[in-house]
């Protein structure tokens, strides 16, 4: 069975419904570890309540982002993880990261990318006043969610739509697309996958 890392430094929404997938094994992994960089985050709990290995990292503790890396990476590697998992990790990947797992980093995103990408990207949308918006899975490259789209589902954003009503409806998507995709990439056969899903 495969490896991997789940990245996350806050809640860790998706981090719980990609291991309650692979608990129901409609997702067939071995998640090796939760990696988060904020120490006090709950996807730390969530982490303990799964009975799943944390390895909790602050920055801060460390000369430069290579170093702080090159430790997870040390990490990664005693565990022999094969794709790393970013769930709301709110932080760039580095070149030390990118160079070893190079297109085995993937990312969810709360839009339809490339709209809104970065920080708060409901409010973003909400902003713009669009009609709709989405969920974005794609590969890691050194930007801000700028790598190879994998899959997207769209949302609309209803009259009246709240920030919290909208957060709800995507993360819904979230917790059912991430283990899917995932599924896929870890274990389908066909070696690029491209989906696109229609308005809910
Ligand atoms: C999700 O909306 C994800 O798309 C974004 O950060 C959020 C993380 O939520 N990258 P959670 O920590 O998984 O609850």
């Amino acid at each position: 069975m495969k490896k991997i890392a789940v990245f996350a430094s806050g809640s860790g929404s998706n981090f719980q419904a990609i291991a309650v997938a692979a608990q129901a094994g409609t997702l067939n992994v071995d998640i090796s570890l939760l990696v988060c960089d904020k120490p006090g985050a709950f996807a730390v709990d969530r982490a303990e309540m799964l009975g799943i290995a944390a390895l909790v990292i602050s920055p801060k503790s460390y000369p430069s982002k290579a170093a702080y890396e090159a430790e997870i990476l040390q990490k990664l590697a005693e565990l022999e993880v094969d794709m790393v998992v970013l769930a709301g990790y709110m932080r760039l990947i580095g070149p030390t990261l990118l160079q070893a797992y190079e297109g085995k980093i993937v990312n969810i995103h709360p839009s339809l990318l490339p709209a809104f990408p970065g920080k708060d990207a409901i409010g973003q949308a909400l902003e713009a006043e669009v009609g709709k918006t989405g969920v974005t899975i794609h590969y890691v490259d050194e930007g801000m969610d700028t790598g190879p789209i994998i899959a997207s589902e769209a949302v609309e954003i209803a009259p009246g739509e709240t920030r919290e009503s909208l957060q709800k409806k995507i993360q819904r998507i979230e917790h059912s697309l991430y283990p899917e995709v995932l599924e896929e990439l870890l274990n389908g056969e066909e070696e690029a996958v491209q989906w696109e899903k229609s308005v809910h």
